[in-house]
């Protein structure tokens, strides 16, 4: 097949793909989910074979960068035989956000996979808070996780904390020693407005970038990153430490010009924005009659025709965007 490019309306090249494997997961995060949430029917959840597709036909459109999201797409059947599949395609980067809980006798497996990367979410190291966030989660298993990892010889490792005022930013300090300890990266996350919850207020919970790297700021200094991930997050080191500290700040940092990524909901939905609804559905194409890798893959092209220029999130915790991040994929 043909190398094409995907391009959008502002000049921006997608080559960067985000697949979602899940909407279920083993905890329920107080930012992420609603406590008692209905997960999708079996049938409207796309088969590991149509997600394949999909990646091979990304790919054939000159996707370079894979991620497997979620949901804790761990906890979905037979992930390690897409994980495998993926690996064969030759990609430049091909990772996965997990919550970790699966780690422990998986993360071997993932790295033999040919998985390159993964993203751990580490919110606390505190069980009882650690519990309190993530409602159902267990800390040791997901530290037990973090060494198994690093243990299986991935390229990368980082961990995302996502800051709540009240909730976790007193641990900053510890996160930052922690994975200093374990030399994985970091990275501080602000809470974006997704799924409208009632466990807390986002506006108040709001931990801004700023006061997250002022307050790490009396502990280490912080020297820009000079290269670019080309990601949403600006990245940082310290002096005495090869760890990389990122920051992804979707309320104070319009990183929206140099967004090189689209996400697949596990719906099949290809999302265009994660701040915005547009939408093209790719599991409509995907169960059409004849399906053809070049009736997809047109669409996909004509798809990136909606990108949206920028998200518009509000600080002050307003929903403006109905699905929860379970759906969209972290
Ligand atoms: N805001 C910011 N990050 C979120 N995540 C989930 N929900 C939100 C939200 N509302 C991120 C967390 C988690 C990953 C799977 O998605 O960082 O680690
Ligand atoms: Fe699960 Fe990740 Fe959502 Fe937490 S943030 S509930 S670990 S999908």
């Amino acid at each position: 097949m043909p190398h094409a490019k995907l391009t959008d309306r502002f000049g921006r090249t997608v080559n960067y793909v985000r697949l979602s494997v899940t909407d279920r997961c083993d905890f329920r995060c107080v930012y992420c989910m609603a406590e008692d949430m209905t997960f999708l029917p079996r049938q409207q959840v796309l088969t590991l074979e149509e997600i394949a597709r999909l990646a091979r036909n990304f790919v054939a459109l000159g996707t370079e960068k894979i991620r497997l999201t979620g949901g804790e797409p761990l906890v979905r059947r037979d992930i390690l035989e897409l994980v495998r599949e993926v690996g064969t395609y030759g990609l430049r980067d091909f990772a996965m956000t997990t919550n970790g809980s699966q780690l422990p006798t998986m993360a071997e497996s993932l790295r033999k996979a040919g998985l390159q990367r993964l993203n751990i979410s580490l919110d606390s190291l505190d069980a009882d808070k650690f519990r309190a966030i993530t409602r159902t989660g267990n800390l040791s298993q997901v530290l037990d996780g973090i060494d198994a990892a690093r243990d299986a010889g991935f390229r990368g490792i980082k961990l995302n904390t996502v800051v709540m005022k009240g909730r976790n930013d007193e641990e900053i300090p510890e996160l930052i020693e922690f994975a200093r300890q374990k030399q994985v990266d970091i990275s501080f996350i602000e809470e974006m407005p997704l799924g409208e919850i009632s466990e807390h207020d986002r506006g108040l919970a709001l931990c801004t970038s700023e006061e997250v790297r002022n307050t790490i700021r009396r502990h280490h200094e912080l020297i820009p990153a000079t290269e670019d991930s080309g990601g949403p997050a600006r990245y940082f080191r310290m002096p005495d430490s090869e760890v990389r500290v990122g920051f992804i700040s979707p309320h104070s940092h319009n990183f929206c010009s140099t967004c090189n990524r689209v996400r697949v909901t596990v719906e099949g939905r290809l999302l265009l924005c994660l701040g915005n609804e547009h939408s093209v559905d790719l599991r409509r194409v995907l169960r059409g009659h004849p399906v053809t890798d070049d009736k997809l893959q047109e669409a996909i092209i004509r798809a990136m025709d909606l990108k949206p220029e920028r998200h518009h999130f509000s600080s002050n915790g307003d929903v403006q965007i109905l699905r929860f991040m379970n759906m969209t994929g972290g």
